[in-house]
């Protein structure tokens, strides 16, 4: 039996790519200094990675302005409290869903206690979606951004951009999105969806570290700056540089995090060629070790973003089959029992790649939620999640709020056959 059978990757990609790893040492031991502080060359140097990620990054989310528009922050969480705060003020009003995790749940409610803003949190419906035309009866005269999670971390059900991106432009209302569940899983066309804001976390299905994130914030968009300090730029000037963006980023960047996300990013394009080459790759565990020509003296060389788009769009539509695959397994198993509920199921009964991420979440109507999840880590040694999963609006709407949440299963690109077996023996144990 593995020690750990992985199935919380909603919560945190484990393993990463084993270039994440290596790049990080080797970046932080060769370069591991303040960017954009020094003139010296290895200061400059660590500045033309940072650059280039933003460029990698761009290209990634399909977003057609400039690169300078890609800002780091600490997290989604970071990210999401910036552009509410940076776009909604006090006397005005935000749209938001019943769907948010508590980064936008809290930040909602905080500043409407504390600074006056008004939200409407529109409902959901029994699969887990959001109607555009609900959106769009919720737009008041005074709504100045719509929030939008696009896939739920608890059901996995994943929203319509494209309807919901329509009502925000017929209001010219910003459309701010969080991509936490889907980003690295499912392209995102950023500028031809005319999204305003993305925001995303990097440790996620981006397989990067743990402390990076990030806004991308479309040409003509202007949230207000929330955060103050230096940032190397026009030390003399006593209010924040203009210039993008250093407007919003504020003391030293996570330069380890950021090489991380860096090394990502050429490796989701490496994967991508290796799954269009003759002999390519065939397993995941192929894909893990791949080497990733991660040249130190080309980072400030110049990228060929279109080639970018182009392969990593292929390898995340391999790796988001590959997860349905695992997840279909383990819906099959749990339907076997009439006892157990999947939230906001499909409604087509089977996995759609476009409907769908690698998450869903049950409930046994026998077997308390917290008992699953303790007989599934104690004896089959299967990491998860159950509870709340600080979304607790999606399951106050399916009646498991008081019951203590569900327990959530999210097998992750590199889940394998070993890792299914101790989950599938696992629920048949506590559930048959
Ligand atoms: C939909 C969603 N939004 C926001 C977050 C917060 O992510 P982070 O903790 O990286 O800021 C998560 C992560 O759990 C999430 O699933």
């Amino acid at each position: 039996m593995k020690e750990n059978a992985y199935f919380d990757n909603a919560s945190t990609t484990w393993p990463k790519p084993e270039a994440v790893y290596v790049f990080i040492d080797q970046f932080q031991r060769s370069h591991g200094v303040n960017p954009s502080r020094g003139g010296y060359a290895m200061a400059v140097e660590a500045e033309a990675m940072v650059i280039q990620t933003r460029q990698l990054l761009a290209s990634f989310f399909g977003f057609t302005g400039s690169a300078n528009r890609v800002v780091f922050t600490a997290n989604v969480t970071d990210s999401l409290n910036m552009a509410i705060a940076g776009l909604v003020g006090p006397g005005e009003h935000l749209v938001t869903t019943r769907l948010e995790h508590n980064a936008v749940l809290r930040t909602a409610r905080h500043l409407s206690r504390d600074q006056n803003l008004a939200f409407t949190q529109v409902p959901v419906d029994p699969y887990g979606l959001v109607s555009a035309d609900a959106i769009n009866a919720a737009v008041q005269d005074n709504t100045r951004a719509i929030v939008i999670n696009h896939a739920s971390n608890v059901t996995g059900r994943v929203q319509s951009l494209q309807a919901i991106a329509e009502v925000a432009k017929a209001h010219n209302i910003p459309l701010v999105v969080d991509s936490a569940q889907t980003a690295g899983v499912l392209p995102i066309e950023m500028s031809e969806l005319g999204i305003s804001v993305l925001t995303f976390t990097g440790h996620k299905g981006l397989f990067g570290p743990m402390g990076i994130g990030g806004m991308i914030v479309a040409e003509g968009v202007e949230p207000r700056v929330t955060k103050y300090g230096g940032n190397g730029l026009l030390s003399e000037s006593e209010f924040q540089p203009d210039a993008w963006p250093h407007r919003h980023e504020v003391g030293t960047v996570a330069l380890p995090a950021i090489a991380g996300l860096h090394a990502a990013q050429r490796w989701f394009n490496t994967l991508g060629e290796s799954l269009a080459a003759p002999y390519g790759l065939t397993h995941p565990e192929q894909a893990r070790v791949l080497s990733v020509a991660l040249d130190e003296d080309a980072l400030d060389a110049p990228l060929n973003t279109e080639h970018h788009r182009i392969r990593t769009r292929d390898a995340i539509k391999h790796i988001h089959r590959t997860e349905l695959d695992h997840l279909s397994r383990i819906r099959t198993a749990l339907k076997q029992y009439p006892h157990v509920s999947i939230l906001a199921d499909d409604s087509g009964g089977e996995y759609r790649a476009n409907s769908q991420v690698s998450t869903l979440s049950f409930v046994s109507h026998q077997v308390p939620t917290e008992r699953i999840a303790a007989a599934l880590d104690a004896d089959f040694h299967v990491c998860l999640r159950a509870g709340l999963h600080c979304a607790p609006l999606v399951h106050e709407d399916a009646g498991t709020l008081a019951s203590g949440g569900a327990v959530r299963l999210a097998p992750g690109y590199f889940t394998d056959e070993q890792d299914m077996q101790q989950l599938l023996d696992g629920l048949d144990d506590v559930l048959a």
